[in-house]
């Protein structure tokens, strides 16, 4: 999705902007651009289709210098990847706008800035911003207050940036639906739609909140807020490792996030279990009491996360009796619900700043739930400051589009929900709660052993290599699993791949199924097995090449066509998170081995923070 970088400074930011939009090249992103404003030359920019590196190489033929400018990667949304149409957008030749989000109302302004005498040069909702800018300065010459006042008219979501050769000491920032931070350096200052691209030069940050307006200067801040007061906004210091953006010794980010899984459910899980039981204050200070009152559990994300919402029904529904539903974002948002008494919403998010997954916690506000709970990676998203309840996810950066830590860790986070329920509503036995708290100790370890079976899973990958058609499938909380595994496939390999409760296949999917089309099975060793092999059994007979990744206690045999991957032995209820790491690492050798854009495929974004 779009990202925006900003500095202003005295020394030359051309190279800050660069690197800046270089970090933030994991959103996923079509064209990218850069406006600065030297004292000879006025305003000038420059656009390239593709990638940042294009940009710069532009750059190096004919560079731009000076002390001000802002930048910007867009993923079309109103008009085709054009040069045209990417940012920053110019009103004459002296006023500068970069823009993340959607205007609601831009065919309305077009026509009112068109009649006003304005020409158009691109097919963008964002040209109308700038333009309409420019017409409110003339009877407003400060920026800040044309800003105010041209805000006022915008209808939608909006992250922007605005830079002007008439007063050439300032850039002018407005947020409404569309994250921005700002970088306070010594002497300089900078803006960003994440804090990731300004690592590079700061370690301050200032988050700008819904409504607000910031007017940026070289040594200096000043915000408004929504009703136009001055206020003053924390300043947060970021103390984890600048080291997060970089690949290190891994050929992919992907690979590198999908390596950090046991750390990073281990630091998901600290500070949150007690010696047999999961601690519910995890959740805040309220959460015992609020959970005490739970009778039905609604959750509700988008993509991968939405999965770790299904695996959770699973457990909730298990260990906790209590009834849930789990539901994708973009259909429950426009959904009328009819909502159970004593009904918690549960959102589950990486980023936090997913568009239909913040619509419908808004609409839920007003629907008549008990709280809401997010379950989030970012602290300081949208989603966990809109919640009643918070359980952060301790992923840290996730920079590849197709998300794997994030998931993992919401895994965790769910299952300690779970467990905390189950036991503040009386319904968990403490023997059992024990057990698990015992595994969930053990489950890093674990997590280490599926990894070491990476070079495995690469020599199989070669199977799916020249296949177009792929068909996973699990039973119980394996469903989701393969239905994520599946997901990761189709997102990094291009490869078509479909996801079947394995009792469905006889259904419809075993027509499909020949030696062409590889099917994937999850196989732990639990009451569901012995049906699973009747299912694999039934792949067989069409001549479908199996690969099964089945618990080693689970005997089952390679043969002609049967490949199977034996996985340690874990407790069933953790089964979902550890089965997870080889369909992770499948996806990944299967797109290395096609040549694709690993971390960043086409088509997708990592934070879709529009419709
Ligand atoms: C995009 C990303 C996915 C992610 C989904 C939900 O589609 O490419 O990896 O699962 O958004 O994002 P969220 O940040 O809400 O988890």
């Amino acid at each position: 999705m779009c990202g925006i970088v900003g500095a202003i400074a005295e020394r030359n930011v051309s190279a800050i902007l660069i690197e800046g939009l270089k970090r933030l090249e994991y959103r996923g992103y079509d064209s990218a651009g850069v406006a600065i404003y030297s004292q000879d030359g006025g305003l000038r920019r420059s656009r390239r289709i593709g990638k940042v590196a294009a940009l710069e190489q532009a750059l190096a033929e004919e560079p731009l210098a000076g002390r001000l400018g802002i930048a910007h990667t867009r993923w079309a949304t109103h008009g085709v990847p054009s040069e045209a149409n990417a940012h920053p957008h110019f009103s004459g030749s002296d006023l500068a706008v970069v823009h993340n989000g959607i205007i609601e109302n831009h065919e309305q302004l077009r026509e009112q800035l068109k009649a006003l005498g304005y020409v158009f040069s691109s097919e963008t909702d964002t040209e109308t911003i700038v333009h309409l800018l420019h017409h409110k300065l003339q009877g407003l010459p400060e920026l800040a207050d044309a800003l105010k006042a041209a805000v006022k008219e915008l209808h939608g979501a909006y992250g922007l940036a605005v830079i002007s050769a008439a007063q050439p000491d300032r850039i002018l920032a407005a947020r409404s639906g569309s994250p921005l931070v700002i970088g306070l350096g010594l002497g300089e200052n900078f803006l960003a739609s994440d804090p990731l691209a300004l690592r590079q030069v700061t370690d301050r940050f200032v988050y700008l909140e819904e409504g607000d307006i910031a007017e940026i200067r070289q040594a200096s801040l000043q915000i408004w807020d929504a009703e136009g007061r001055s206020v003053q906004r924390e300043t947060v210091q970021f103390h984890e490792g600048a080291e997060a953006a970089e690949k290190g010794e891994y050929r992919h980010f992907m690979l590198k996030e999908i390596h950090e899984q046991p750390k990073v459910v281990q630091r998901t899980l600290e500070g949150r279990l007690g010696s047999d039981h999961a601690l519910v204050q995890a959740f805040g200070p309220q959460a015992a009491e609020l959970f005490a009152r739970v009778r039905n559990v609604q959750i509700v994300a988008c993509g991968t996360s939405y999965h770790a919402g299904m695996v959770a029904r699973y457990w909730l529904e298990e260990l906790t009796g209590i009834p849930c539903q789990v539901e994708v974002a973009s259909e429950f948002r426009y959904r009328k619900v009819a909502v159970q008494p004593d009904s918690l919403f549960v959102t589950i998010s990486q980023s936090g700043e997913t568009a239909d997954t913040l619509a419908a916690l808004r609409n839920a506000k007003s629907a008549g739930y008990l709280a809401s709970l997010a379950i989030c990676n970012v602290g300081t998203s949208s989603l966990v400051r809109e919640s009643d309840l918070t359980l952060l996810t301790q992923a840290g950066p996730e920079i590849g589009v197709a998300s794997t830590k994030a998931f993992t860790t919401q895994l965790v986070g769910l299952l300690l929900l779970t467990l905390s329920l189950g036991r503040v509503r009386g319904t968990l036995a403490t023997d059992v709660e024990a057990k698990l708290v015992e595994a969930l100790r053990h489950l890093p370890g674990n997590l280490e052993e599926a990894l070491a079976m990476d070079k495995t899973v690469e020599r199989i990958s070669v199977l799916f290599a020249d296949k177009h058609h792929t068909l996973f499938l699990g039973r119980g909380a394996q469903y989701p699993v393969a239905m994520e595994g599946a997901l990761k496939l189709k997102e990094i390999s291009y490869i078509h791949a479909e996801a079947y409760p394995a009792g469905e296949l006889k259904h419809g999917p075993l027509a499909l199924v020949d030696s062409n089309m590889p099917v994937v099975t999850v196989a732990p060793n639990n009451e569901l097995l012995e049906k699973l092999k009747s299912n694999l059994q039934e792949v067989r007979a069409r001549g479908g090449e199996l690969i099964v990744f089945a618990d080693r206690t689970a005997a089952m045999d390679n043969g002609p066509g049967v490949h199977v991957v034996n996985m340690p032995p874990i407790h069933d209820l953790l089964a979902p998170i550890l089965y997870t790491i080889p369909l992770q690492l499948l996806s990944y050798h299967v797109a290395v081995l096609k040549g694709t854009d690993v971390d960043q495929p086409r088509n997708l974004a990592k934070s879709v923070t529009v419709e």
